[in-house]
């Protein structure tokens, strides 16, 4: 932390850097099929002008640089697309423990794996380190921006919130709610999590660049009465966001049916409780019929899409375009450890087979705009990030477009910029990576703490 307050003093002179390279980003919504669409925005060759945390100006390379910016550090990315930084909207920090995990299905997999391993983030040492390795994986992703589930022990949520600030990232999380169906060790009552709860809204809510959201593990795991406690909290300010699961693998789904009678359908068990709003993130919506795709629509809730989770879990094959159709928001997440790599890229390649698997086809633009400037809109944070334009935090990536030889060979016969981009996002991942800036930072791990590199 004393970081932090040493770098927002008023009195430090803003800090310049010019970036150089081929700037891609969104200014509208790619239509489905499109690959020559007029919400892409490329500029190749510009340099991209940052003053403190901010883009101050874009320009074309050939154009002298202001005065200003004569003098100050240039990193040279020319042949690199440069891009806002990724935004996951749906991970767990604790699962890298149990990522790539075999032989089950989503409820298997969270009595086998998964409850296990989030059983030791209630020791506060075990949640700091894995809370550091967490967000340095992210942003050696290209991720910069992310909606987290740590655990439901208030010091998992303490530590991943403290590790985004000291990195600068902008993150939205909170702690986990669970009373029932979990094992012990792993639930909390309704009043104990409600002051927990209240206790990091006020310390975190608005503080750096972090937001509260109100963590419903999901239906199974939470009381009538949890549920209810839940929607309170964001019916008392709705400056908060909800996270919860929807709607992801077919026994789940049967058990909610069983848990809730009175509900329509899974969705309709948020929706009664208040927790259906436009700060709301639901993973998965695979089994979703078109009654819930009209409540997304109407709520302004978003679906955050996990394919790799959605593979591996053997959970089912989400109808992105019947979502988009209905007027529902789509965002792209990875939802680790259910999904195998932190690498949005790899999410875009699994995206595409989903979308394959249904006879649809995702261009590299729908993907990349879900990624970035459209999971800003749906979080309601594009002022923010999600687009290179001035104003904006200076989150972004430096990215080659082909690591290796096979990827450089495709990338040479590649004729149009998306058969290059679509390349790109088929091929690439974390190794990709040239740079990565937040807030007009170039991020460098810190050195891990000694515990960990033992
Ligand atoms: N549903 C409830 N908890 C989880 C989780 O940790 N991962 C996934 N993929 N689905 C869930
Ligand atoms: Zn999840």
């Amino acid at each position: 932390m004393s970081e932090l307050s040493a770098n927002s003093s008023p009195a430090a002179l803003p800090q310049r850097l010019a970036l150089r390279g081929d700037l891609l980003d969104f200014t509208a919504t790619p239509r489905w099929g499109e690959v020559d669409s007029s919400a892409v925005r490329f500029r190749p060759d510009h340099w991209l002008l940052i003053e403190g945390e901010r883009i101050a100006a874009i320009q074309p390379a050939s154009e002298p640089l202001p005065a200003e910016w004569q003098a100050a550090p240039a990193h040279d990315h020319r042949g690199r697309l440069l891009m806002p930084g990724f935004i996951d909207t749906h991970v767990h920090s604790p699962q890298l423990d149990v990522i790539a995990s075999y032989g089950s299905e989503l409820l298997d997999w969270l009595e086998t794996y998964t409850f296990p391993a989030e059983g030791r983030y209630a020791d506060a040492e075990v949640a700091r380190i894995g809370a550091a390795l967490f967000c340095d994986s992210l942003l050696a992703s290209g991720t910069t921006s992310a909606v987290v589930f740590p655990t439901v022990h208030k010091t998992s949520a303490d530590a991943l919130f403290a590790a985004a600030a000291q990195r600068g990232m902008r993150m939205i999380a909170g702690k986990v709610l669970m009373d029932r169906h979990a094992p012990d060790g792993l639930r909390d009552d309704v009043e104990q999590a409600e002051r927990d709860c209240i206790e990091l809204i006020e310390r975190w809510h608005g503080k750096h660049r972090l937001a509260y959201a109100v963590t419903v593990r999901f239906a199974p795991t939470s009381t009538p009465r949890q549920l209810a406690m839940a929607g309170s909290l964001c019916a008392a300010d709705p400056s908060l966001y909800m996270q919860t699961h929807v709607a992801e693998n077919r026994a789940e789904v049967k058990w909610v049916a069983e848990l809730f009678p009175e509900a329509r359908s899974y969705l309709d068990v948020y929706a009664r409780a208040g927790l259906l709003h436009p700060r709301s993130v639901l993973a998965h919506g695979i089994w979703l019929d078109a009654n819930d795709r009209a409540a997304l629509r109407d709520s302004g809730a978003q679906i955050a899409h996990s394919p790799s989770s959605n593979l591996f879990l053997g959970s089912g094959l989400f109808d992105w375009r019947a979502t988009e159709a209905a007027g529902g928001a789509v965002s792209v997440a990875t939802d680790v450890g259910g999904g195998t790599s932190l690498s949005m890229l790899r999410m875009l390649g699994d995206a595409y087979k989903v979308q394959a698997m249904q006879g649809e086809r995702l261009t590299a633009w729908k993907g990349l705009h879900a990624a970035t400037l459209g999971a800003a809109q749906a979080l309601g944070l594009s002022d923010e990030i999600g687009s290179l334009a001035p104003g904006r935090l200076a989150d972004i990536c430096a990215w080659e477009l082909a690591v290796g030889p096979v990827a450089e060979r495709r990338l040479s016969v590649a004729r149009s910029l998306h058969e290059r981009v679509f390349a790109w996002t088929t091929l690439g991942d974390e190794r990709n990576l040239a740079a990565c800036y937040v807030a007009g930072r170039h991020s460098t791990p810190p050195p891990m703490p000694a515990a960990a590199a033992a």
